[in-house]
C-alpha cells in the first residue's frame, strides 16, 4: 500500500514541490536519482510511492543505513545504492536516464558544485526536473549574529562563498540569485524557489513543539514569499531541463 511521507516543517516545502511533480507523472513509475541521498530520507518514501530510486552517495555507512531502511519498508527492490562521488556522477549514471534528480544538501560540501550540477543536467531526460536544496547564506549570518557570534556572522557575510572559515562544516552557501545562476549555467530552467525552515530554526523548541501544525502552516505560507523565503535556512529550487 502506498504510504504518505512524513511531512515536517523541515521538509514540507520540498515535499509540496515533489508531490506536484509526481502528480504530473499521473501514476507512471518515475526513475529518480538522489545525489548525496544519504540514508534515504527522501529515497525510501519515494520508493514507497512506487518510484525507482538510485542513491549515489560517498558514504558507505549512509548507504548501508539506506539499504536497511529500504528493506524494512519493503521497497529494497526499488532502491539502488551506488557508492560514488557527486563530482564523478557522469561516470556512474547514464545520460538522460532520470525523470527526477534530487540534490539536497550536497553542493555545500563537494569540490566542484558546477560540475555536479552539469552532471545532474546530463543525467536528466529532456523535460525532467531537478530538486535542489542548498544552505541559505542570509540565515547563516543571522543565526550566528543572534547567537552572539558576531565575528563569524561578519565572516559569512564577507566571504564570497558564504563560508565562516576553515572550521565551518560547509564550504559555501547560496542565495536565490547564486543558486539560480548555477542551475541556469547547466541549461536548466528554474520554475520555483522556496525557503525551507524560514522560522523553524529561530523558534525556541517549546514553541515549535507546542503547535507543530501551526508552524508547518506558517512555513508553507511564507516559503514562496520574499523577504521570508530569502531568510530561510535552506533554499529549494525546482528546475527543469
Ligand atoms: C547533509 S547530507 C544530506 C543527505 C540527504 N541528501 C538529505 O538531504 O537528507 C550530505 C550527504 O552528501 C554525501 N556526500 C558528501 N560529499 C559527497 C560527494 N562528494 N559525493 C557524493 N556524496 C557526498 C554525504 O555522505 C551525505 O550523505
Amino acid at each position: 500500500m502506498e504510504r504518505t511521507p512524513t511531512i515536517t516543517p523541515r521538509t514540507a516545502a520540498v515535499w509540496e514541490a515533489l508531490r506536484r511533480e509526481l502528480g504530473r507523472a499521473d501514476g507512471r513509475e518515475l526513475t529518480v536519482l538522489d545525489v548525496g541521498g544519504g540514508t534515504g530520507g527522501f529515497a525510501v518514501p519515494l520508493a514507497e510511492l512506487g518510484h525507482r530510486v538510485t542513491v549515489v552517495d560517498a558514504s558507505p555507512d549512509a548507504l548501508a543505513t539506506l539499504v536497511r531502511r529500504a528493506t524494512d519498508a519493503g521497497v529494497a527492490d526499488r532502491v539502488r545504492a551506488v557508492q560514488g562521488d557527486g563530482d564523478a556522477l557522469a561516470s556512474l549514471i547514464a545520460d538522460e536516464s532520470a525523470d527526477l534528480v534530487l540534490c539536497h544538501a550536497v553542493l555545500e560540501v563537494v569540490d566542484q558544485p558546477a560540475d555536479v550540477v552539469a552532471a545532474v543536467a546530463a543525467a536528466l531526460r529532456p523535460g525532467g526536473a531537478v530538486s535542489l536544496l542548498v544552505a541559505g547564506r542570509a540565515a547563516a549570518v543571522l543565526a550566528r549574529a543572534i547567537n552572539g557570534h558576531l565575528d563569524a556572522a561578519a565572516r559569512v557575510l564577507a566571504d564570497p562563498s558564504g563560508c565562516a572559515g576553515p572550521k565551518d562544516q560547509l564550504r559555501r552557501r547560496y542565495d536565490a540569485a547564486s543558486a539560480t545562476a548555477l542551475l541556469e549555467a547547466a541549461g536548466l530552467t528554474v520554475e520555483q524557489i522556496h525557503g525551507v525552515r524560514v522560522f523553524a530554526d529561530l523558534l525556541p523548541a517549546a514553541v515549535a513543539e507546542a503547535d507543530p501544525q501551526a508552524l508547518l502552516d506558517l512555513e508553507l505560507a511564507a516559503a514562496a514569499h520574499a523577504p521570508y523565503r530569502d531568510l530561510a535556512a535552506q533554499l529549494h529550487l525546482f528546475a527543469r531541463k
